[in-house]
């Protein structure tokens, strides 16, 4: 039986999912998250990419104590070095360094040849171990990279003092039994291998990325690279819950543990949710709505005479809480205190208050305030994760007859801006288009999700959106009883990213050397 390393890549692979990027307190609470959750190695972006990276990398390197905390760097000095700085002050730092070696990247992305590139990786290694003690090397599309050419650059990292090498199928080609013979291959043929952690890194391309970790571990793989959800580039990467609860659940087969709390899965899915507006599918394993719902009357009934006739694992294992209405309006705050406690979260004192008053103000507008709304307010009332410029001060809709009409009033820095007229083909439209004409820029709205917890027509509306300005993405949260408002709300909360972002790149043009791609 061995330990399986679990490396979560939430904060960088995962992050390169389209309209998944997240302010740097979101992704400092997402690593508490994880420190919770048990991973061993939190990857918390790739510093040299921009100031907000670095200061991420940064902060959760300072600030969370359990995991080992990794920064990403190109094989180049300039990368290392930025990466080794934002690492600072880790207690356990890794400086995870990769070069492509498929003859594909070589040819057309690299332009280099295989001399050239056992050189780099070699050369990257060593300096990257002058100044951090733990480094990872990754050779990027290893899984259509010559083999034999692969086992070598494997030495020379080793020999140049990798004690992690990851194997990546960075494409999500691979089937399980060509990474169960890359690996093997690499354990019986590279001089040094032994005592070296090597690690699987897969894409889910193909729908392949767990079976073929699975397959990583089974031939030796002791390091499992994966992202909450399974979020990331383009189908995404191996799915953490589900590797690691394949592992709990078939343990039988596998015989390997990791240090995973799994009650910790369904809160993490849910904060990555919440964080990026993007949801996993109802069907998805684990984390899915439906992951636990036994709909066919065959199942219910099998499932209450004995539960393992149709579940293979409990929903409390990965710490599914049990919906129940509890609360109302004549509720105080301990019981408000103890059921977000049943639920999982422990609050301070301040986010108490916070979320009291939040609370009592719902409850006077709806009856029964069930889990969903809590986790709404929760969420809701801490959500000042960037400088607010702009706020909501007045908003007036008139709508049944088309077109709808919006008056808005914003406070922008402080000083209240003149009223915006603005008319749609529904509230929200118009709420927007007036909104849209006190600002600076002009966004477009890509992607917009109302979702309503349950509890009929006094449902509070969860309003999820997606929006580009200046050709980036920002996700936006917002959740009231009037969905237009939450809906405004949530809009604001894009645009305060998107006004943030612009100044930081601004200031950022300043500083040229920082910018991936020059030298
Ligand atoms: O997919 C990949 O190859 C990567 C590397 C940087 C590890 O993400
Ligand atoms: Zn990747």
């Amino acid at each position: 039986m061995a330990r399986i390393d679990i490396f979560d890549t939430t904060l960088r692979d995962g992050e390169q999912s389209p309209g998944a990027s997240m302010t740097p307190p979101e992704k400092l609470r997402l690593a508490h998250q994880l420190e919770a959750l048990g991973v061993d190695i939190i990857e918390a972006g790739f510093p040299i990419t921009s100031e907000d990276d670095f200061k991420s990398v940064q902060t959760i390197a300072r600030e969370v104590r359990g995991p080992a905390i990794a920064g990403l760097a190109r094989a180049v000095h300039k990368d290392i070095e930025r990466a080794a700085a934002a690492l600072e002050g880790a207690h356990r730092a890794r400086l995870h360094t990769f070069l492509a070696t498929s003859p594909i990247h070589l040819q057309h992305k690299l332009k280099i040849s295989e001399a050239e590139c056992l050189d780099r990786a070699a050369e990257a290694v060593r300096f990257a171990r002058t100044l951090v003690d733990e480094v990872e090397f990754s050779a990027e599309d290893a899984l259509r990279s010559d083999l034999p050419f692969l086992a070598r650059v494997v030495e020379v990292v080793i020999q140049a003092g990798a004690k992690i090498v990851n194997i990546p199928d960075t494409v999500g080609y691979a089937y399980p039994e060509q990474i169960r013979r890359t690996m093997r291959t690499l354990i019986e043929t590279v001089p040094g291998i032994d005592g070296i952690v090597l690690s699987t890194h897969c894409h889910n391309d193909l729908g392949l990325a767990v079976a073929n970790s699975l397959a990583a571990i089974e031939a030796g793989a002791r390091q499992v690279e994966c992202t909450i959800n399974g979020i990331g580039e383009r189908a995404g990467n191996t799915a953490l819950e589900e590797i690691v609860m394949a592992l709990v659940v078939r343990q039988d087969a596998f015989g390997h543990t990791t240090g995973v709390n799994t009650r910790e899965i369904h809160r993490s899915s849910q904060l990555l949710s919440f964080l990026t507006g993007i949801n996993p599918q109802p069907n998805k394993a684990i984390v899915g709505k439906n992951a636990f719902a036994h709909e066919a009357g065959i199942h219910q009934d099998g499932v209450l005479k004995e539960r393992t006739t149709y579940e293979i694992m409990t929903p409390e294992l990965v710490g599914v809480p049990e919906s129940q209405l509890v609360l109302g309006k004549h509720s105080g705050r301990h019981a408000l205190d103890r059921r977000y406690r049943e639920l999982g979260y422990e609050l301070t004192a301040e986010n108490l208050n916070q979320a009291y008053k939040l609370f009592k103000l719902l409850a006077d507008q709806k009856k029964s305030i069930l889990d969903e709304d809590l986790i709404s307010i929760l969420h809701h009332g801490t959500m000042e994760d960037v400088p607010t410029r702009f706020k909501l001060h007045t908003l007036d809709i008139s709508c049944g007859k088309r077109p709808a009409e919006a008056r808005v009033k914003l406070v922008d820095n402080g000083e209240e801006t003149d009223l915006s007229v603005s008319v749609g083909d529904g509230p929200i439209a118009a709420a927007f288009d007036a909104i849209n004409v006190l600002l600076p820029f002009r966004p477009t709205l890509d992607d917009l999700q109302i979702q309503a917890n349950p509890g009929g027509v006094e449902a509070v509306g969860e309003v999820r959106l997606r929006l580009k300005v200046e050709g980036k993405t920002f996700t936006g949260r917002g959740a009231s009883p009037d969905v237009v408002v939450g809906a405004v709300r949530a809009y604001l909360h894009a645009i305060n990213k998107a006004t943030h972002a612009l100044s930081l790149e601004g200031q950022a043009l300043a500083r040229p050397d920082l910018i991936p791609g020059n030298g």
